[in-house]
């Protein structure tokens, strides 16, 4: 059986992703920006996940303004890096994972979530900056170290999801993971966020309050968060802060009790509030013999495979 093993929420400041591609990660703005990434991305080296399930938001890219699915699922084997008009940022295409994308576009939908399937689709930095923060830099050339199932949700066009939809989605999910026959560790990550808004009178807002208080309901009352109404968000976050609602997504296919495995904060970057957290299921009973036997095609790469035993997350410090 896949199981969910830990979720991860992550900003995707695009200009994160420019000092990467730029070399600038070094420079004193960006190194205390990326010093908050190292611990998660030993915890990553060292958790191994089969499978990550993204939560991220097309920025115009896969989809103009003339098309916006709500939900839309990544179900091809591969999604190259999206043209966001100074070229496609120089990181690997993403391989995608068909079986189990299918397994969740069958099982979400006939539990009412009406999913886009997507067979064809670039990805913008909206999940490759969260993949470089946690996976650290990948050479163009080389591979992402597991495949990425996307989840585009749109809140750049009203009216984005609910945090209520976008958390029981992530149960649904859930339960489409746990019905999959393969033995799959998989993780899934919520992205956007945090609060900020980028036009308009209000330009460079930032709410740390309402942000710490975002993250604090996250780890221990995620059904208070799952109330919170889309004009709160937009009031205390920003216009774009309503991409918060995807963390709950996240979120929603994690236990209720979970472990904070570690959380980080910063303001700014570029003009926005940076946000990070791991959150990790609880170990269950150790999985008794006769692992189903994943089908040879569809395999992942002998590296990201990963023993039972190993299903326990790493904790790095409580908060
Ligand atoms: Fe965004």
């Amino acid at each position: 059986m896949a199981r969910i093993i830990a979720g991860i929420g992550s900003s995707h400041v695009p200009a994160i992703g420019a000092a990467i591609d730029n070399g600038k990660t070094e420079e004193p703005y960006w190194k205390r920006i990326f010093s908050g990434f190292e611990k998660s991305q030993a915890w990553m080296r060292e958790t191994k996940p089969d499978v990550a399930i993204i939560v991220y938001n097309d920025h115009a890219s896969a989809f103009s303004v003339e098309m916006i699915p709500t939900f839309a699922l990544g179900c091809a084997a591969e999604f190259p890096p999206a043209d966001e008009g100074w070229g496609p940022r120089p990181v690997p295409t993403v391989q995608g994972y068909p079986p189990l994308a299918s397994h969740i576009a069958q099982s979400v939908i006939l539990e009412e979530f009406d999913l886009t399937i997507c067979n064809k689709m670039e990805v913008d930095h909206g999940m490759t900056v969260p993949m470089n923060l946690l996976f650290g830099k990948v050479d163009k050339n080389s591979h992402w170290p597991c495949p990425v199932i996307p989840l585009a949700v749109n809140v750049v066009m009203y009216p984005p999801p609910t945090g209520h939809r976008c958390y029981m989605l992530g149960k649904a999910i859930r339960k489409a993971v746990e019905s999959y026959p393969e033995d799959l560790n998989v993780v899934i990550f919520g992205t956007g966020g945090l609060s900020h808004q980028i036009s308009g009178p209000r330009a460079g807002l930032i709410n740390s309050k309402w942000d710490k208080a975002f993250l604090d309901n996250l780890s221990k009352d995620p059904q208070k968060l799952a109330k919170v109404p889309h004009v709160d968000y937009m009031r205390e976050a920003g216009a774009e802060g309503i991409e918060m609602v995807m963390w709950l997504v996240m979120r929603g296919a994690l236990d209720d009790k979970v472990d904070e495995v570690y959380r980080f904060y910063t303001v700014p970057a570029s003009n926005t509030a940076v946000g990070h957290i791991i959150l990790a299921n609880r170990p269950r009973p150790a999985k008794p013999a006769g692992r189903h036997k994943p089908a040879a095609k569809h395999k992942p790469a002998a590296k990201h495979k990963r023993a039972a035993a190993r299903a326990k997350p790493v904790l790095i410090r409580s908060r």
